[in-house]
C-alpha cells in the first residue's frame, strides 16, 4: 500500500488516488481531490480511449490505463475509487481490494446484497478500507441536523423526517443503460441512495420495515422516474422520501433563494425543449453526455460549483420534526425553529463539500486510524432499503428488513470535520436567532 506518511507536504502524495470510470461523476473526484491537502490524484482508468486522452490532457502528470486490472498493477496507488456504471461496482471493488489498494464506491454501492457482502468480504480479507460514498446524505446540513438531534440537544427526539425532491434527473442525458432497470439504471438505483442515507442518519440508521411505491410514465425511458417511500424504523421514528425526477417542476423553485433551475441548470423552458428533443428522437445523448465528462464542454460539476447557497436538488425539501421544534436547510445551513424562535445554524458552502469528505475520511482512517463510518455495511443497509422500495411496489406489500445497521458513535463528529468550511471553522459558528 506504501502510503508515504509525510502529513502536511501534498507533493508525497501521501493518499494517493486512481478513479476508475472517468465520466461525469468523477468529475466531482477529481475537484475534491484538487482541494485536499492529504489526497493526490495519480492516475485514472476507462475503457474508452477518447475520454483517456481529455483526461491525460487535463491531468498531464497523472497516467491513464484502459482497465481496473492496469490501474490495480500501479504500486504507486494506494486507494481506487469506483465511479464506473452500477453494474460493474461489485467486480471493480474486489478487483481494488484483491489488489491491496483502499476503495471509495460511489453510490449506489452496487445492485444487489449478494455482491455487498463480496464487497465487503473482498476488503476485510485484504484488510483495506471500504467507503459507500458520494452520497448528500452526508452533507454537511444533513450532518448538522443529526448533530442537532442527539440526546442531550435542546431539540429532543427526532420524531419524523420528510424528503421531497422535484428534479429534472430523466431529461439529462443518459447512456442506455442509465436508463435501463435491470443494469442498475434508473431513479431508485442512482438517485434513492441520497433520501435513504440522510432518513437513515436522522433516525438512527435502523430501518424495520418500507412500504412504497415506484412509478414510471415518461415513455421515452423505461427505468422508473418516480418512488414515494415509507420507512418505519427500530426506535419508532419514521421517514417519507419521494423523488419525480420528470422535470416538468423542480423544488428548486420552492425555497426562496432559489431559482427554477433543474439539476442540469436548465429552466422550464430549456427543460420543456429537451423534452420534446428526448420525444423526436433529435437529441444526439452520447455526444451530450460525453460534453459533461471530463475535459468536455459541459461538466456538470462545474455547473453545480457555482451555486453557493445550497438547492434542494436530488435530495430535496427536507423536514425533520423532534420533540421541541423542528429543522429545515436555510440557504447556507441549517433553520432551527425551536423554543426561542427560529436560529440559523450555518454550516458553510454545500456545493465545495461533494467529495471532499470521503477522501477526508479514508485518509483519517488509513493514515490516523481512524474508523470508517460509511463503510461496506451501511451502505448495504441503504441498498436493502432501496431494493425494499422495488419489492413494496411491485407486492404492494410492506418489506422487512434484515441488514440493518446504526450509526457508529463517532460518525456524527468525523463526518461535520470532514469539509471543506469546518476545516476551518468548526469551533467559530456564529448563531443568530431572530
Ligand atoms: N452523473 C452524476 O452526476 C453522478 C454523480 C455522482 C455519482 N455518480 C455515479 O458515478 C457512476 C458513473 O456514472 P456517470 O454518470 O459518471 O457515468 P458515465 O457514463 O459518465 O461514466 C462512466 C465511465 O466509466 C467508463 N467505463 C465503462 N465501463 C468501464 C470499465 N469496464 N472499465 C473502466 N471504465 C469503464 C465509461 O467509459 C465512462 O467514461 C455511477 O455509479 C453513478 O451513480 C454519477
Amino acid at each position: 500500500m506504501g502510503l508515504a506518511m509525510c502529513v502536511g507536504d501534498k507533493s508525497n502524495g501521501f493518499l494517493r488516488f486512481g478513479i476508475v470510470g472517468l465520466g461525469v461523476g468523477a468529475t466531482a473526484v477529481f475537484s475534491a481531490l484538487s482541494r485536499s491537502r492529504y489526497s493526490t490524484l495519480v492516475a485514472g482508468a476507462d475503457t474508452d480511449g477518447h475520454v483517456r486522452r481529455r483526461f491525460s490532457e487535463r491531468f498531464p502528470d497523472s497516467r491513464a490505463y484502459e482497465s481496473i486490472e492496469d490501474l490495480c498493477a500501479d504500486d504507486s496507488i494506494d486507494a481506487i475509487w469506483i465511479s464506473t456504471p452500477n453494474r460493474l461496482h461489485a467486480d471493480h471493488a474486489v478487483t481494488a481490494a484483491n489488489a491491496k489498494k483502499h476503495v471509495i464506491i460511489s453510490k449506489p454501492m452496487t445492485t444487489t446484497l449478494g455482491d455487498a457482502e463480496r464487497i465487503i468480504e473482498a476488503c476485510e480479507r485484504n484488510q483495506v478500507k471500504l467507503i459507500a460514498g458520494h452520497s448528500l446524505g452526508f452533507s454537511p446540513a444533513i450532518t448538522e441536523m443529526a448533530r442537532l438531534t442527539q440526546p442531550g440537544q435542546a431539540l429532543g427526539q427526532v420524531r419524523a423526517v420528510q424528503l421531497v425532491a422535484f428534479t429534472d434527473w430523466m431529461l439529462l442525458p443518459r447512456t442506455a443503460e442509465e436508463v435501463d432497470e435491470k443494469l442498475g439504471g434508473g431513479i431508485i438505483h442512482r438517485q434513492s441512495p441520497h433520501q435513504i442515507d440522510a432518513i437513515r442518519l436522522l433516525c438512527g440508521g435502523k430501518v424495520d420495515s418500507v412500504r412504497a411505491h415506484v412509478g414510471s410514465w415518461m415513455p421515452e425511458r423505461q427505468a422508473p422516474g418516480f418512488f414515494t417511500a415509507f420507512l418505519q424504523f427500530e426506535n419508532g421514528a419514521v421517514g417519507t422520501a419521494s423523488h419525480n425526477a420528470y422535470g416538468h417542476l423542480v423544488t428548486s423553485e420552492i425555497v426562496d433563494w432559489g431559482k427554477d433551475v433543474g439539476i442540469s441548470g436548465c429552466d422550464v423552458k430549456q427543460r420543456a425543449a429537451a423534452r420534446t428533443a428526448l420525444r423526436n428522437r433529435s437529441l444526439d445523448e452520447d455526444a451530450l453526455k460525453d460534453s459533461m465528462r471530463v475535459g468536455g464542454a459541459a461538466p456538470l460539476f462545474d455547473t453545480l460549483k457555482k451555486r453557493r447557497a445550497w438547492l434542494p436538488l436530488h435530495l430535496g425539501l427536507t423536514f425533520v420534526s423532534c420533540d421541541h421544534g423542528d429543522l429545515r436547510h436555510s440557504p447556507h445551513g441549517v433553520y432551527m425553529y425551536w423554543d426561542e424562535g427560529r436560529t440559523e445554524v450555518p454550516v458553510g458552502d454545500d456545493a465545495s463539500w461533494f467529495g471532499f469528505s470521503e477522501i477526508e475520511e479514508l485518509y483519517r482512517a488509513v493514515a490516523m486510524g481512524e474508523e470508517v463510518y460509511r463503510d461496506g455495511y451501511w451502505g448495504m443497509a441503504t441498498l436493502e432499503v432501496a431494493l425494499a422500495i422495488q419489492q413494496s411496489s411491485e407486492s404492494r406489500k410492506e418489506i422487512k428488513l434484515r441488514y440493518q445497521t446504526g450509526i457508529r458513535p463517532n460518525a456524527l463528529k468525523a463526518a461535520s470535520r470532514n469539509t471543506p468550511h469546518n476545516s476551518n471553522c468548526v469551533g467559530c459558528l456564529k448563531r443568530k436567532t431572530q
